[in-house]
């Protein structure tokens, strides 16, 4: 087959773990004989260095001519200045916000050769295999907004519509229904009537899915048992924010941050994916960065994006294979243990598919 990538590298450790995934997708075109081409353009700090813009009107055109986009990570201590009148994150919720993808998948699984690297008993790591689906162009991210810096106080609005928490629910309970068809759904509700019309809104859209066990948890409870009884969920629906925040919590489940891998989706086939952590300025350009999450988020994009299933798990088994063959990058090497560079990593990923 054929498509069309957009390649947005980004800040800090962005572009060294970027060129791995394309790399990536590269053997995996030659090995499947499907013709990808890649194009590259600008976002995030580097974008307000060249254009003055987080998001430039460039890279928008493009990526509208593409099928999916890869992106690598944005933002760094360079733009960080409070009073700053553009931040590198402002690309990042732009182009989520201007291609409407509503539903930022998140898996979370824990390699078993990775749970001793894990801060939890070995024991309750067992069998963790979740999703979070995150609501990710409304709520308070998106709500209004006073921007601090002109006066004594600021406010943030968080706002949802059925109609928004419909279709973030709705792809939930699906993926649902294609795992071990359980739902979790986060909210505060006890406090916020946006929360509130939050579960009201999940339970009616449950009543089409009979057939999938569905679980209400405040934010704060859910922050608890994701600790005590990790390998209890399946998939887990929640808001932008508290989305965020979870799924950062769950990560330390999987060993590092470095392994998860993410997509961004609508209703279509279009997609951006990206790994779930930052530009980790303070490792870049120096070898360490783990390439997994960008290396899965690849794998994810041929999932749903190209619709290449074999491809996908093609990528994903090579990269289990690399972690069985013992390879660790520095996030990721036992204690005083030895570990290899970002580069040898991915050599190893790419020998396996
Ligand atoms: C994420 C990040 C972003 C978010 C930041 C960088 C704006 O934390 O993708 O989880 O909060 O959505
Ligand atoms: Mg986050």
């Amino acid at each position: 087959m054929n498509a069309k990538i957009l390649v947005l590298p980004g800040d800090g450790i962005g572009p060294e773990v970027i060129a791995k995934s394309v790399a990536v997708l590269e053997k995996v075109a030659a090995k499947f004989g499907h013709n990808f081409s890649f194009e590259e353009a600008l976002m995030g700090g580097i974008a307000i260095d060249k254009t003055g813009n987080p998001l430039p009107e460039e890279t928008l055109r493009q990526a509208e001519q593409t099928d999916a986009i890869l992106l690598g990570a944005v933002g760094g201590p360079k733009w960080d200045n409070p009073t700053a009148p553009v931040r590198p994150e402002q690309g990042l919720l732009g182009i989520r916000r201007h291609f409407g993808l509503f539903a930022n998948l998140r898996p979370v699984k824990v390699y078993p050769v990775l749970a001793e690297h894990a801060p939890l008993r070995r024991e309750l790591l067992e069998g963790v295999d979740m999703l979070f689906v995150r609501e990710l162009t409304g709520g308070i991210y998106f709500g209004s907004r006073q921007e601090q810096g002109d006066g004594d106080s600021a406010y943030d609005t968080m706002l949802y519509s059925t109609d928004e928490v419909k279709r973030v629910a709705d792809v939930a309970f699906r993926a649902a229904q294609g795992r071990r068809k359980k739902v979790t759904s986060i909210d505060k509700a006890n406090v916020l009537a946006a929360m509130r019309l939050w579960r009201r809104t999940v339970v009616e859209v449950h009543e089409d899915y009979s057939d999938v066990a569905l679980e209400h948890l405040l934010v704060d409870a859910a922050t608890m048992h994701l600790l005590t009884r990790p390998s209890s969920f399946d998939v887990i629906v929640a808001g932008n924010m508290f989305g965020d925040i979870l799924s950062d919590e769950a990560s330390v489940l999987a060993g590092s941050l470095g392994m998860l891998p993410s997509a961004s989706l609508r209703s279509d086939t279009f997609g951006l994916y990206e790994p779930i952590h930052g530009s980790a300025p303070d490792i870049a350009g120096q070898g360490k960065a783990n390439p997994t999450g960008t290396i899965l988020s690849a794998a994810l994009l041929l999932r749903y994006s190209l619709q290449l299933e074999d491809e996908a798990q093609a990528v994903e088994q090579a990269v289990e294979q690399t972690l069985a063959d013992g390879a660790r990058t520095a996030d990721i090497a036992p204690k005083s243990g030895s570990y290899i560079s970002t580069d040898e990593f991915a050599d190893t990923v790419l020998s396996h598919i």
